[in-house]
């Protein structure tokens, strides 16, 4: 059995799919049991030359571990059983490879039409992380958490840089300096990381979500959740999934305007506010920032998928009025190392399962992975994202 590890070709991606220590991980678990432990694996791992480089593992650490340096990139994606990669592969790359072989990544599985639509004639088993149940059973599979903490963190340290005050209370010989006020929209994953982060380095922290259930995890790390004074307005907005649900647009005109007062008053924002398959909501309109602070930022980590403010543009920084807004993408990128580490845990844990007797088997009866799967034997299986929103499975359905 043979997996590959391609480069990744993304704008700015720095991270690779799987490190060395996994490679070495994978190998050994593949040998059966009784066998010598000096034995060859029944398992290959093929390495792209500098798939790892921006993430300091460069190709002789792979060697070490078990790992053969690929003939190039056409020999990973033509050669594997499969491939493991972080990002969607490009349609190109995925038609090279053979029929009826395993992809395993973050395959942004509703943006992506022409790819879902290549793996599925090439009768790939296409698995998609973020399709994944997120079951606690999962939790040791769940790349969404692992790079969202790690933007979450990130994310702090841009507003951090940016806010012209420092964020811990000083009792000096100059006398008292005040805490900074770090407001955090969306208290899911990256925003408890956030929080969290805050904290440590010193800042007054307040957080809100429209799940009460994000209530009890703020106060657990010391910030301060609001609740909005209108007991129309505390709706539990939470899913069966454990996701945030669309707000009406009343709900959303309401929250915006109670929000605005504490807007106003902090000096660094940090917006993590999605809804799956939606464009995120829009949580600081223009007027909002303009009751804000000069010096004051916000940094909008959902900038990738319309923004939660009204100003961001993704990938740039904005100043309106004095206020900065950032719209960072790809955070996780920022800290190829430890995000290179934790989404190859991720996937590691994934393949392991797996694994029997030295070959791939895909069991389609394991909810894991039914849930991540994409395309399988010729068949879109499913687009979770879709069906949760009542739409049909792939868009050429509709029109069929
Ligand atoms: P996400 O990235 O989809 O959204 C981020 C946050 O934005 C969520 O907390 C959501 O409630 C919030 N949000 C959405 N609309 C909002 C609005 N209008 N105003 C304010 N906040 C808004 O969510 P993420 O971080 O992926 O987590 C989703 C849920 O899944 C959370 O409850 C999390 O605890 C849970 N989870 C469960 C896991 C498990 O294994 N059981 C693993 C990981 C997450």
């Amino acid at each position: 059995m043979r997996i590959g590890v391609p480069r990744e070709l993304r704008n700015g991606e720095t991270r690779v799919a799987l490190t060395p220590e996994s490679v070495k991980r994978l190998i050994a678990l593949a040998r059966p049991k009784d066998a010598d432990p000096g034995a060859p694996s029944p398992l290959q791992i093929d390495v792209e030359p500098g798939a790892g480089d921006r993430a300091s593992f460069d190709d002789a650490q792979y060697q070490d571990a078990g790992a053969r340096i690929a003939d190039g990139a056409e020999a990973v994606w033509r050669e594997s059983d499969l491939v493991v990669c972080v990002n969607p592969p490009a349609p190109a790359q995925a038609s090279l490879m053979r029929e009826g072989a395993a992809l395993l990544g973050s395959l942004r599985s509703t943006g992506e039409p022409e790819l879902i639509e290549t793996l599925r004639s090439r009768r790939i088993s296409a698995m998609a992380f973020e399709a994944i149940p997120r079951i606690t059973r999962a939790q040791k599979v769940d790349v969404l958490s692992s790079m969202a903490t790690i933007a979450g963190y990130r994310a702090v340290l841009h507003g951090a840089l940016a806010c012209p005050k420092i964020f811990p209370m000083l009792m000096t010989a100059a006398g008292t300096v005040t805490a900074s006020r770090v407001l955090i929209l969306g208290a899911g994953v990256a925003g408890l990381q956030a929080i969290a982060t805050a904290k440590r380095l010193g800042a007054v922290v307040e957080a809100y979500d429209v799940r009460a259930a994000a209530a009890e995890q703020v106060e657990s790390l010391g910030a301060r959740f609001l609740r909005l004074e209108d007991p129309g307005a505390e709706t539990d907005a939470e899913t069966a999934g454990g996701y945030a649900r669309e707000l009406t647009p009343e709900e959303q005109a309401a929250q915006r305007e109670r929000l605005a007062r504490h807007i106003a008053q902090a000096d660094v924002v940090i917006t993590t506010a999605q809804v799956p398959g939606r464009a995120a909501p829009r949580l600081i309109d223009r007027a909002t920032t303009e009751r804000m602070r000069p010096g004051a930022v916000i940094v909008d980590m959902a900038a990738e998928s319309g923004g939660n403010c009204e100003l961001t543009r993704a990938g740039e920084r904005v100043e309106h009025n004095g206020v900065v807004i950032l719209g960072p993408v790809n955070l996780p990128a920022e800290t190829p190392v430890h995000a290179s580490i934790m989404h190859s845990r991720n996937a590691a844990a994934f393949i392991a399962d797996m694994i029997k007797d030295g070959e791939l088997r895909i069991d389609m009866e394991d909810e894991v992975v039914r849930g991540a799967m994409i395309t399988h034997d010729g068949e879109i299986v499913h687009n979770p994202t879709r069906e949760a929103m009542g739409l049909p499975k792939w868009e050429k359905e509709s029109t069929a």
